[in-house]
């Protein structure tokens, strides 16, 4: 196996633990900081499992014991020292992110780049205050990050474009197909379009055009179809383009815009769901089923990647 460089993590947490599978399957070897050192223990059989479902899956050859040797759990910032890219996954909290980057930026050299994986923080707002902010880019990554091809790399107002492009350029070598931000804008990419969906869903129920169920069974079968295999502008190539503008120009007034979440959201969240994680949700579930939603969610996973490898984007 060629050289690979030695990557740095922040956070063993649900993402980080799933991104650190990522890169050691990928050869590297990965320094990983936690906050407190008994963390370690429970994070290093998390990766060894995430290691060994990825082995049975047929996408890791080598064995899953072996591959978890590479990693090192710390919560002494020192080891980091050296290390020329460190991917941060702790909390979403700026406070907490900046306070991390401070103390990266006391061992790391000047053009070592540090990712975040914030879902929505804006990475201008993370660079504010940083020595190096040109150095600091999003690297968002979709969970479970071993097993999902998504990943976009997203330009604050400081970074420079040469950082974000190295990054890209060594997450296709991770098995990813990174999409470049080259301007901060919240939400990115992916979230900012699957919000203005949400909050069409959610419009649809509350004012009684639909159930929960009939939303998700007619997106699920119509735009969960071609999704995975095309994109919003493969597929207006693919089905042709007159149409679409017809109809953007009747829908777009129609559409909901409105600027508050909605009412039955903040309920629900308000009565503790959480989703399948407490069995608790926009459905009803017991701990089984909510157990088997989640483990069904993971084989889906790993044969939506299978099906998409054989239709490649170029
Ligand atoms: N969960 C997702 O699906 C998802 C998707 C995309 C992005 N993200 C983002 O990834 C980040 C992590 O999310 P998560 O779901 O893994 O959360 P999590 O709560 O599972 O994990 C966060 C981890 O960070 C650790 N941590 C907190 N402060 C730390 C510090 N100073 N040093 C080291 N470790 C510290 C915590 O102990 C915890 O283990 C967040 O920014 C989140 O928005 C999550």
């Amino acid at each position: 196996m060629s050289f690979k460089q030695r990557i740095g993590t922040v956070g063993l947490g649900l993402m980080g633990s799933s991104i650190a599978t990522c890169i050691l399957a990928a050869g590297h070897e990965v320094t990983s900081l936690v906050k407190e050192q008994n963390e370690a223990a429970p994070a290093r059989a998390r990766v060894l499992g995430f290691l060994m479902e990825l082995h049975a899956e047929g996408m890791l050859k080598e064995l899953p014991e072996a591959v978890a040797q590479r990693i090192t759990i710390t919560a002494d910032v020192a080891e980091l020292a050296g290390h020329e890219i460190v991917i941060e996954s702790i909390t979403e909290d700026v406070e907490a992110k900046k306070t991390v980057y401070n103390a990266l930026e006391m061992v790391l050299s000047p053009t070592a780049i540090i990712g975040s994986n914030t879902s929505a923080i804006p990475v201008s707002v993370l660079q504010d205050g940083l020595q190096h902010p040109e150095r600091l880019l999003g690297i968002h990554w979709a969970e479970p990050a071993h097993i999902t091809r998504f990943m976009e790399v997203i330009c604050g107002k400081d970074s420079e474009l040469k950082y974000a492009e190295q990054i890209v350029k060594l997450a296709e070598s991770w098995g990813k197909e990174p999409s470049l931000l080259r301007k901060d804008i919240r939400g990115f990419i992916t979230n900012r379009i699957m919000y203005a969906m949400l909050r069409e869903a959610f419009n649809l129920v509350e004012n009684g055009y639909a159930t929960v169920e009939d939303v998700d069974r007619s997106l699920r079968n119509d735009l969960g179809y071609w999704i995975t295999f095309a994109g919003p502008f493969r597929f207006m190539d693919l089905t042709g383009i007159p149409a679409y503008l017809t109809v953007m120009k009747d829908l777009f007034p129609d559409l909901d815009n409105r600027q508050t979440a909605p009412e039955m959201m903040e309920k629900l969240v308000a009565s503790g769901a959480r989703g399948v994680s407490n069995a608790q949700g926009f459905y009803p579930y017991n701990k089984e089923s909510a157990e088997a939603w989640e483990k069904a969610f993971i084989e889906f996973s790993y044969d939506i990647r299978k099906l998409a490898e054989k239709y490649p984007q170029e």
